[in-house]
């Protein structure tokens, strides 16, 4: 059989256990925490009363804070970009001729779209009501972002999609958790919890993909071994790798973001090697057996890859420059 029928039959054989990783990882609307629960409510008479203490709050964050809170926050709202590429994937079917023919991976992309969506909603509201960034030019660079779309190497291929999946999931919980603890440590408790409990969303997101990985290799051990070191050799690329300041060019901003990221300790590369050692350890992939040549080759190149990139790692410098970025005022105030 040509690998992608392969592909299609195992995409069909999970997709049995799909409706169980729903029940089991994602929570139903009525349950779940909504971003209003987390900000002040306006309807109340002293409304105005948690707005100065947001923004009063908000003076004591620095400059890369801000930078990486925007950006965290503009990286959530282009969604549709990561709803419409999920959607794409070999093996996922969203209508067919009749209403209701989706299947459950259609489904699984729409709940999973349905908690993210929330994530953004948040933190937009919360930078909205702090005062201290310039809304305008970061609406301009969430609306380029969406323009701008992404290429994260997958194709449609599943296998290579819910590696990128299992990995971002995990380093959006890390950044979220970190910028959750600059904020606690700065008093600013209502921030901290914001960040920590979307940290929490993208854990159980990332248990649901690396279980969807480890099926995966229970049906297709070789390819799905080759697909993972295929997405480790081109590097998972972050889902704003394109991001953009208004008049700049695409993809312009992102390096100056990941800088102050690293400089934060927000999200650094030790961090992404970490998410690679605990993959490796979360899959099994030293004790996997019945391998092709190939395989064995891939697996190999995947266990030895930590200790190879740390050792890269420890020669390389991060630049201390601050990027002057047209969404935050050099002071933090507008
Ligand atoms: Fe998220
Ligand atoms: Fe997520």
């Amino acid at each position: 059989m040509a690998l992608e029928n392969v592909r299609l039959e195992v995409m069909k054989t999970v997709e049995k256990s799909v409706d169980g990783f729903i029940d089991k990882y994602l929570i139903p609307v009525d349950d779940i925490w909504q971003p209003t629960d987390l900000l002040p409510n306006l309807q109340n008479e002293n409304y105005n009363e948690e707005i100065i203490q947001i923004r009063e709050e908000a003076k004591e964050l620095g400059y890369d804070f801000w930078v990486v809170l925007v950006a965290d926050m503009v990286t959530e709202e282009a969604l549709p970009t990561y709803e419409s590429w999920l959607m794409d994937m070999e093996g996922v079917k969203q209508h067919g001729a009749s209403r209701g023919e989706q299947n459950s991976w259609a489904k699984w992309v729409r709940h999973w779209t349905g908690e993210e969506n929330r994530h953004g909603d948040t933190l937009n509201k919360y930078l909205y009501l702090s005062g201290r960034v310039d809304m305008r030019e970061i609406e301009k660079t969430t609306q380029h972002l969406i323009n701008d779309g992404f290429d994260i190497g997958t194709g449609r291929d599943p296998y290579r999609n819910f590696v990128y999946t299992s990995f971002q999931e995990l380093a959006t919980n890390i950044s979220h958790k970190r910028v959750g603890q600059l904020a606690k440590k700065k008093g600013n408790k209502m921030l901290a919890k914001m960040c920590n409990i979307i940290a929490g969303d993208e854990m159980r997101h990332y248990m649901a993909y690396r279980e969807f990985v480890k099926t995966i290799f229970e049906h297709d051990p070789s390819e799905m071994m080759l697909a993972f070191q295929d997405m480790m050799k081109k590097k998972i690329v972050m889902p704003a790798q394109f991001i953009r300041e208004s008049g700049d060019d695409i993809a312009s901003a992102f390096e100056n973001f990941s800088n102050a990221a690293q400089r934060l300790g927000v999200y650094t590369t030790y961090d992404y090697i970490e998410i690679l050692r605990k993959l490796n350890s979360y899959w099994e992939i030293d004790k996997m057996t019945s391998l092709t040549d190939e395989a064995e080759k891939a697996r190999d190149y995947l266990m030895k890859m930590p200790d190879r990139m740390a050792r890269i790692a420890d020669r390389i410098a991060v630049p201390q420059d601050q990027h002057q970025f047209k969404w935050v005022a050099p002071n933090g105030t507008l």
